[in-house]
């Protein structure tokens, strides 16, 4: 799934809808856990509403949230497809290798541990998305490698 698909999928199914701006940004946010700047500039073009009218409303409320709440976001999807696949075994995973409960972020701000809606993915289910990286079929097994591999890429990020 290409980063801002989500917010794609979005535009296109509120744009004519009146007054479904909030609808389609809490889209986003059941996505991605936050509000990504990109995203916001892909809907603002996709329902024809300016940026400026986004970001009015992104701020009025506080419920969304406009910074990512960790270097590194791992989204475990728990929609209907991966639910059956056995993505509640995988955030148990995450939260160990991560020392992490689902919903928190560690101590350092370098990882983020949350449970999405469907990402739109569900033929590869049980999905994880990691920064717009996504990673289907996973096991259990996986799950180690995928945090290692995060953690090279989260040392390697600038402050
Ligand atoms: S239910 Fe997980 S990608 Fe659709």
């Amino acid at each position: 799934m290409a980063d801002t698909e989500v917010a794609v999928q979005a535009a296109n199914k509120w744009k004519r809808k009146r007054g479904s701006l909030i609808m389609a940004l809490h889209e986003i946010q059941e996505v991605k856990g936050y509000v990504p700047w990109e995203d916001a500039a892909v809907l603002a073009e996709g329902m024809g509403v300016p940026l400026a009218r986004i970001y009015e409303v992104l701020t009025f409320y506080n419920f969304f949230k406009l910074e990512a709440p960790g270097k590194a976001v791992v989204s475990v999807c728990t929609g209907t497809a991966c639910y059956l696949k056995g993505n509640d075994k995988i955030i148990g995973e995450f939260e160990k290798e991560l020392g992490i409960k689902e919903g928190d972020t560690d101590a350092e701000g370098n990882f983020h541990l949350q449970s999405v809606r469907c990402v739109g993915c569900c033929g590869l289910a049980p999905v994880t998305v990691i920064n717009g990286k996504t990673y289907g079929r996973i096991t259990i097994a996986d799950v180690k490698g995928i945090v290692d591999e995060w953690k090279q890429n989260v040392a390697e990020m600038k402050e």
